[in-house]
């Protein structure tokens, strides 16, 4: 990973008092930004935004205590990519869940400081032998992440090629709560989804997502803004998204999230994911020539 110049990304895309570029745990180069508003770290590897935290609040997304930081693995907290594909791949069981671009190197193509204080970077997907063989339409993955009052990820993806293909893609965002007996997510009542813990049934959701056991559904269908209310940290965190159909939340449990290895003994008790989504029924054709762009921006609210 550390074929990355660090010298001559902080000559090229530096800013003060918004952004530079540095070695990360694990030795992972990783973008760090403190500004006005907030801080935040991004790892090159997945273009992976590891931490947000408004000044003055708890931070906003979960990093598990025990994730490992290394080439070529998935870091286990935060916004993991997951593109081009979500879950398992549709018909070939050796590629990996989620995608490739979680694990592999984005490069940095663009980072400014915006008018109201809030630091941007674009980041670009690099493409080798590895992911086209994975992944063989000729395409380009942006990921654009502006760190200020609020925390704007915008996925966009652009068919270079002369024939659509079918896009599968998550921002899998950990959130940090207080504790997840004192958590609800709103605004899902009464979408479809379906519950991977329960064989991919379908079903209706009546009233607020509570968890009290293994959850992981993929609603169906929706783009209103979704909301976690956190009695224990007092908030409310706002997801409201742009360009995708796909509401996921996840949270393993107990079982699960020992077998995983890196969630630690009550990890699961601190985070839930809710995930800005194309997936299942609601991926995306996208044609020739076309882009299509997700965008989820995520706010932080008092609980009145
Ligand atoms: C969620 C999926 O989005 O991601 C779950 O719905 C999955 O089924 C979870 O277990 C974590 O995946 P991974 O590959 O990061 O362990």
């Amino acid at each position: 990973m550390n074929s990355i110049d660090l010298a001559s990304l902080n000559q090229r895309f530096a800013l003060p008092g918004h952004v530079q570029f540095k070695e990360g745990p694990g030795g992972l180069a990783v973008a760090e930004i403190a500004n006005a508003h907030a801080t935040a770290m991004i790892a090159l590897q997945g273009a992976h935004v590891m931490t947000y935290q408004p000044r003055g609040q708890a931070p906003v997304l979960w990093l598990s205590q025990y994730a490992k930081f290394a080439p070529g693995k998935s870091i286990r907290g935060g916004v993991p990519v997951c593109w081009p594909w979500f879950g398992p791949h549709p018909d070939d069981a050796g590629k990996p869940a989620h995608g490739f671009a979680r694990t592999v190197l984005w490069e940095v193509l663009e980072a400014s400081a915006a008018a109201d204080g809030a630091t941007r970077i674009r980041f670009g997907l690099v493409h080798t032998e590895a992911t086209r063989a994975q992944w063989p339409h000729p395409s380009t993955a942006q990921l654009v992440v502006t760190v200020g009052a609020d925390l704007r990820v915008e996925l966009v993806t652009r068919n270079e090629g002369s024939a659509p293909f079918t896009l599968g893609e998550a921002l899998h965002t950990y959130f940090h709560i207080g504790d997840v007996a004192g958590v609800a997510i709103r605004s899902l009542e009464g979408c479809d989804y379906l519950d991977k813990v329960n064989n991919f049934s379908r079903a209706k959701q009546q009233g607020a997502v509570v968890i009290e056991s293994e959850v992981d559904r993929v609603y169906l269908n929706t783009q209103a803004d979704c909301l976690i209310e956190d009695s224990g940290l007092k908030r409310r965190i706002r997801i409201a998204q742009q360009g995708s159909r796909s509401t996921v939340v996840w949270n393993p449990w107990i079982e699960k999230a020992e077998k995983m290895g890196d969630f630690g003994p009550e990890g699961h008790r601190g985070m839930v994911c809710v995930e800005t989504a194309n997936a299942l029924e609601n991926v995306v054709t996208v044609a020739p020539g076309a882009a299509h762009s997700m965008l989820a921006v995520i706010s932080v609210e008092p609980l009145g």
